[in-house]
């Protein structure tokens, strides 16, 4: 089938193709992530797409070629005219490369895709998207080019947390929007925490009836203090998450949501307090008007695995394309447990020595739980804490400050690892030191500067990793804590540019040449895109674009 593809779609790049040479081109964009191949050229014609991109009918109507104009579309390249009698495009199956391979050979007379998998043409349309300049004659264009690429990490992700402050669908699809331009290829959606639960459960009402709201948020300039203001209910209703979903996979991103088990769970058990430790002194759940870490865990009741069955059923086919579903597993404190009188029975029973093996228990219960349906647990590095966790299991490596070094930990363990170390890919902190970036309050360490040097200093596999460890490398992810992003402006001023830097060094390996200068320069030619999106970044000397 592929090879027949092939075939006819070349016979029509042979017969019926028309040149349409731009002017000369004298400045290319710099491509971000860097491209593992590229030659282009400046002083002479490339593709000119003033009249748009002719797609002969042949190729509109192929899979790969419906496929590829969709990509192009959502890439933003919206010159694509489908159904002409002539055609400047064509869409090549090559097998034998990685999943997200591609290929693009850009001369004055067309286009010609190839990729292995038909995924791989959104990679390629954003590389075609960010290469767009203008001819000498002031008309859009494309330099004559030949790329060959593909990523060195397969799992690149952002993590964004409508939790402590909303983010609406609208400002989620923008966020996909700057993360499919820069190659990412996860959103890791924060959905429930203990200052809120923000996913619609038809089974359990209250998780958004009592869960989506809380009486109070800590001031920004002063997290201790409350702003006495009782919130909004905000929730993400199941068609909402349907929405975000397919616009991310219109982008070529897969979304993996968050359900956080057994901590960070105040809202949950707030909304069902049946769930949490209710046989502890002064038992008192609600959802929670503080930051930090709160001491509200789940029970290890049979009601409580019931109920987080009962979710997954609800959350798995909403996610229908993604292989991971995050548990959590975060900072859970022990002490409910400890004086917990159901807690220290069911330990006695289950012959565990200590309260956080209910942790290693919940972690085991809820990887069972999802094997049957094909999906794989991600948890934050903490779910190694208490012994072996099903091999299976993804850990995301966040704490850049325990010893042994918790990515190596789980290499060694047999785990696939997502690095996203708070040392470098946590993009609530501060990119600058106060008062340089006097509008915009850190969260957390106010010497822990993040800037985009600082993430792109990081390598994600370091010449002493052995080849084993390397292998268990599947990716970066930056998080996007928002305890202190009260709006859509911080949020932005918070990713961009720093995104960049992540998407460069999880995609193109690092060589003693990574430029840090050579790499603002590309940032740089960036800008046009960033002010036509109306996005809100981060100049050079710290001051937000817009607001
Ligand atoms: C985390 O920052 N608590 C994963």
């Amino acid at each position: 089938m592929q090879m027949r593809a092939v075939i006819i779609l070349m016979g029509v790049l042979g017969s019926t193709v028309t040149a349409a040479p731009s002017a000369r081109i004298e400045s290319i964009p710099g491509i971000i992530p860097q491209p593992v191949k590229l030659e282009s050229k400046t002083g002479e014609a490339g593709f000119s797409l003033k009249e748009g991109i002719r797609v002969h009918y042949n190729v509109s109507r192929s899979e790969e070629g419906r496929a590829a104009i969709r990509a192009l579309m959502a890439a933003g390249i919206t010159e694509v005219l489908p159904e002409e009698n002539e055609g400047e495009l064509t869409v090549t199956i090559e097998p034998g490369h990685g999943k997200e391979w591609y290929a693009i050979r850009v001369t004055p007379e067309g286009i010609e895709l190839r990729v292995t998998e038909l995924g791989a043409l959104h990679l390629a349309a954003q590389t075609l998207a960010q290469s767009i300049t203008t001819d000498a004659e002031g008309n859009p264009a494309l330099p004559t080019m030949n790329v060959e690429d593909e990523p060195m990490l397969p799992y690149r992700g952002l993590m964004l947390d409508p939790c402590r402050h909303p983010q609406s669908v609208e400002q989620t699809k923008k966020m996909l929007r700057i993360m499919a331009r820069y190659k990412l290829n996860r959103l890791h959606w924060h959905l429930t925490d203990d200052q809120g639960w923000r996913i619609e459960i038809k089974k359990y009402p209250k998780l958004t009836e009592v869960g989506a709201r809380r009486d109070e948020t800590p001031l920004l300039t002063d997290h201790e203090k409350g702003d006495g203001k009782p919130t909004q209910p905000f929730y993400f209703t199941q068609d909402d998450i349907r929405e975000v979903v397919a616009y991310a996979g219109s982008l070529g991103i897969t979304v993996v949501p968050e359900i956080e088990i057994p901590g960070h769970a105040s809202a949950c058990i707030a909304a069902y307090p049946h769930l949490g430790n209710s046989d502890i002194e002064g038992y008192a759940p609600r959802v929670a008007t503080t930051w930090g870490v709160l001491p509200f865990t789940m029970a290890p009741k049979e009601e409580t695995f019931r109920f987080i069955e009962d979710v997954m059923a609800e959350v798995l086919p909403l996610f229908p394309q993604t292989e991971f579903i995050h548990i959590g597993g975060d900072e859970a404190p022990r002490d409910q447990w400890e004086k917990s009188p159901f807690a220290r029975e069911y330990m006695k029973k289950h012959g565990l020595s200590n309260a956080g093996q209910i942790q290693h228990r919940f972690t085991h219960r809820v990887a069972e739980m999802l094997a049957p349906h094909g999906r794989r647990i991600i948890g934050w590095d903490e779910i190694m804490m208490d012994g072996e966790v099903p091999h299976t299991a993804v850990v995301m490596a966040w704490r850049s400050w325990v010893k042994p070094d918790a990515a190596l930990t789980a290499a060694n363990r047999g785990h696939d690892v997502i690095l996203s170390p708070d040392s470098h890919f946590y993009f609530n902190f501060a990119q600058g030191k106060i008062p340089a970036d006097p509008a915009y309050t850190p969260h957390g360490n106010p010497e822990a500067v993040q800037d985009w040097r600082h993430v792109y200093s990081y390598n994600p596999l370091p010449a002493h990793y052995t080849p084993e460890q390397r292998a268990r490398i599947i990716g970066l992810q930056a998080n996007c804590w928002s305890e202190s992003i009260q709006n859509d402006a911080k949020l932005e001023y918070q990713v961009v540019p720093r995104i960049c830097a992540l998407a460069e060094i999880a995609w193109t390996p690092a060589s003693d040449k990574r430029d840090a200068e050579e790499f603002l320069q590309r940032i740089r030619s960036h800008y046009p895109w960033f002010n036509a999106m109306q996005i809100n970044f981060r100049h050079e000397d710290g001051t937000p674009n817009i607001d």
